[in-house]
């Protein structure tokens, strides 16, 4: 089935997710051709979770050490983290996607948007390990709206919040539907822990040393707490948002604007936006979906 996202682009659906097309082809692309590396780490979220801060995170986990504090050399100042860290099926500006991604050195870090269920067989066969990171449905659907607006298409009235909510909550919209996206990771990472975690946005803002000592020991790195406390510093929103290779410049393979990953960077701003209904609806629709299946992204705020 075919649908118009408001004014923006036609999106397809496709074993139950909607897709731009230029991303569902080389989505498609990768489902039949990527071959897993037993090393591989594999960043994963739906939009507007997390990604950047994740990708951040696990850069400077992976590359970083606190004597390069402020020098040229941090991994973060040499290039943004959506440019160390491709979404492989949005590099829709590089014909030669496929090859970029086989060129690169092992151990790779890289990063999808695709379901749980789209992954080719090789990562699911494979020992690669896989992150997963989500966020409670109110603050990513704000974040998204806003996205939406300023970001795809500045020049134009806002969409009206209501109907904005209507597509998000029905899960139309690039990337959605949110909670099947989230559940089918959720799930995997019951059956496999040891290749699958799962983080929350929510839980890193309240307790980041020890979400970032879980996610370095996933990665295969111990670090001490001089060293936690560095990676959070050089990943914190105000800082990131606030370098040169973020404030300026586009992602090279998308053409999206760097700087259009940083807003507020907060926990429950969407309660400025939100009807008391639209929460309700929010949270009735987080109950249904995920009934039975231990995961609520309420009680884990
Ligand atoms: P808000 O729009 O609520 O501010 P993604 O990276 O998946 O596109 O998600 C973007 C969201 O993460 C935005 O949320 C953005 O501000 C926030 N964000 C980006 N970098 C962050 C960081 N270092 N720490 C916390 N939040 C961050």
């Amino acid at each position: 089935p075919k649908h118009k996202l408001f004014d923006i682009c036609d999106i397809y659906q496709w074993e139950g997710f909607w897709y731009e097309s230029r991303i569902l082809e080389a989505a498609l692309v990768f489902k039949s051709q990527f071959i897993a590396r037993d090393d591989d780490f594999i960043l994963a979220s739906t939009v507007k979770t997390g990604t950047t801060w994740l990708k951040a995170l696990c850069l400077s986990i992976l590359h970083g050490n606190p004597d390069d504090k402020n020098k040229e050399e941090e991994i973060l100042k040499k290039g943004s983290p959506h440019m160390h860290v491709p979404t492989i099926e949005s590099m829709i500006f590089e014909e030669n996607r496929y090859a970029i991604i086989e060129g690169m050195p092992s151990p790779r870090l890289i990063h999808t948007h695709l379901p749980y269920n789209f992954l080719s067989d090789s990562v699911k066969n494979s020992k690669c390990k896989i992150v997963y990171i989500t966020r409670n449905p109110k603050d990513t659907f704000i974040s998204w709206w806003y996205f939406m607006n300023s970001i795809l298409r500045p020049n134009e009235e806002p969409f009206p919040l209501e109907k904005a909510f209507d597509c998000f909550s029905k899960g139309v919209y690039i990337h959605g539907p949110f909670f099947d996206h989230v559940l089918r990771y959720w799930n995997a990472s019951l059956e496999m822990p040891e290749r699958i975690l799962f983080l929350t946005y929510e839980e890193l803002k309240i307790d980041p040393t020890g979400q970032v000592k879980k996610l370095a020991s996933f990665l295969g790195k111990s670090v001490d707490e001089v060293e936690v406390d560095d990676i959070l510093w050089k990943c914190s929103f105000e800082r990131l948002k606030n370098l040169e290779v973020n404030k300026n410049g586009y992602v090279p393979y998308n053409g999206l604007l760097n700087a259009s990953f940083y807003r507020k960077g907060v926990i429950e701003d969407s309660r400025n936006y939100l009807t008391p209904d639209m929460e309700e609806n929010l949270s009735r629709l987080c109950r249904e979906k995920f009934q039975g299946s231990g995961l609520d992204l309420y009680l884990r705020r």
